[in-house]
């Protein structure tokens, strides 16, 4: 019975709700309306080692040497890296400037690292984006152990789709149908704990065993802690079900968006003061491994509504 509620969930906006929608909607928009993009594409790029992964904007989303866009990034991303600037809680948002010269940027700590380092991080991740997206409005870095992330656009309080990066692990999980059993609830779980967080921190770790091959999955998420709980838990929820096209069957792996990440290994990779044991319901004693294909898509009354309203609002548009 657990095996159908979780894989319902994870399957649910991936096999059901988004392809209805994409086939739905440019149909009701009468088809003269630009197809919709799935954002959800895999763009990026990583170091070797995958330490740094990054993503700059468009080659036209430029910025001249000698701007004031360029002073002002420079401000404000110096402020982050400095050790000056005040220790609080591991994120930082600023803006400076004004209409097209206004710079938006925020970098944000991963949960579990002592604050004393995020300057560390901060600094480093800069140096790379100033290498790699050189003269570009926006761009956004993921460390191993800090985000950081800068526009023009405004990006404070919004859950970003845009860019994505899905950084899988080399190694095939050895029994991937039971693990991703224990990996959704697991995720889903810590989603949401994080989510729930206050607008400092939006942050859990947890892991949980795998009866099947006594493998222990050791998981974290977070969002920047400017999202609402909602807008955190949309964006989680996203990432969630962005595993099966990032990471199938890998016992390792990370989702990376602008506004939430996630990531599990099959090691303890973060500091053991957060860890948490996670009890998944009835996933204790001995699962034998049925019911794996058991897949049911039902939608659920939230994604129900939420298409009703598309429907609605779509319908709306196609008269006007
Ligand atoms: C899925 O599981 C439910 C109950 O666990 C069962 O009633 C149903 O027949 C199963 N479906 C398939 C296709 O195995
Ligand atoms: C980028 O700018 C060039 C020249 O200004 C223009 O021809 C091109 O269409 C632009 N590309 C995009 C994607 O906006
Ligand atoms: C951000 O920069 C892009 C590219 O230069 C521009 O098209 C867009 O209008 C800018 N947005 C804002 C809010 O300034
Ligand atoms: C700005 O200066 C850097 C060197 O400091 C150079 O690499 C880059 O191409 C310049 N960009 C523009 C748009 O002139
Ligand atoms: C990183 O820190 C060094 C000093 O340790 C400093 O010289 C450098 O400017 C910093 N880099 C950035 C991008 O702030
Ligand atoms: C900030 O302090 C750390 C040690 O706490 C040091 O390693 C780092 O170089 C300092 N960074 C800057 C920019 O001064
Ligand atoms: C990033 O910049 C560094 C320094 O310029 C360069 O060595 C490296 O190849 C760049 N990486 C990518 C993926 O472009
Ligand atoms: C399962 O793993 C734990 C530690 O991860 C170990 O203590 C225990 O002996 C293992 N059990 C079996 C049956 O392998
Ligand atoms: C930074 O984020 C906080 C919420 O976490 C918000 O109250 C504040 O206004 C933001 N700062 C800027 C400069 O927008
Ligand atoms: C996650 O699991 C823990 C322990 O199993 C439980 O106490 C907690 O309520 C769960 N949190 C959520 C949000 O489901
Ligand atoms: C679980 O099943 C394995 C064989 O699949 C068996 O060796 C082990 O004793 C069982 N453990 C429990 C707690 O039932
Ligand atoms: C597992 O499935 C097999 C057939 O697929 C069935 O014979 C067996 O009884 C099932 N075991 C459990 C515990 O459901």
């Amino acid at each position: 019975m657990t095996n159908n509620i979780h894989t319902e969930f994870s399957y649910r906006k991936m096999g059901y709700s988004r392809p209805l929608l994409f086939f739905i909607l440019p149909i009701i928009l009468g088809l003269h309306a630009p197809a919709i993009a799935d954002v959800d594409v895999d763009n990026g790029v990583c170091t070797s080692r995958a330490d740094y992964c990054w993503s700059c904007s468009g080659t036209n989303e430029t910025f001249n040497n000698g701007s004031n866009y360029e002073r002002n990034l420079h401000t404000v991303l110096s402020s982050f890296s400095s050790n000056k600037t005040e220790i609080n809680s591991g994120f930082y948002n600023s803006s400076l400037g004004q209409g097209p010269e206004k710079v938006n940027a925020m970098a944000l700590c991963r949960g579990d690292v002592p604050l004393n380092d995020c300057h560390t991080c901060f600094n480093e991740s800069i140096s790379i984006l100033r290498q790699n997206c050189t003269n570009q409005k926006q761009a956004t870095i993921w460390a191993q152990r800090c985000t950081v992330h800068y526009s023009n656009v405004s990006i404070f309080g919004v859950a970003e789709d845009d860019p994505v990066k899905f950084v899988p692990g080399p190694t095939n999980a050895p029994n991937a149908e039971q693990f991703k059993q224990v990996l959704n609830p697991l995720v889903v779980n810590l989603s949401g704990t994080a989510a729930a967080g206050d607008s400092m921190k939006k942050f859990a770790a947890g892991h949980a065993l795998v009866p099947a091959t006594n493998q222990t999955i050791y998981a974290i998420v977070q969002c920047t802690p400017d999202l609402d709980r909602q807008n955190c838990s949309e964006c989680l929820d996203e990432a969630i079900s962005d595993i099966p096209q990032c990471c199938e069957g890998k016992e390792g792996g990370r989702v990376l968006r602008p506004s939430c990440n996630l990531r599990f290994e099959s090691n303890l990779f973060y500091d053991a003061a957060s860890d948490s044991l996670v009890n998944l319901p009835g996933k204790q004693g001995n699962n034998t491994g049925n019911g794996t294909s058991n897949i049911t898509t039902k939608v659920s009354p939230s994604s129900f509504l939420g298409l009703l309203l598309s429907l609605c609002l779509s319908s709306a548009y196609a008269f006007f």
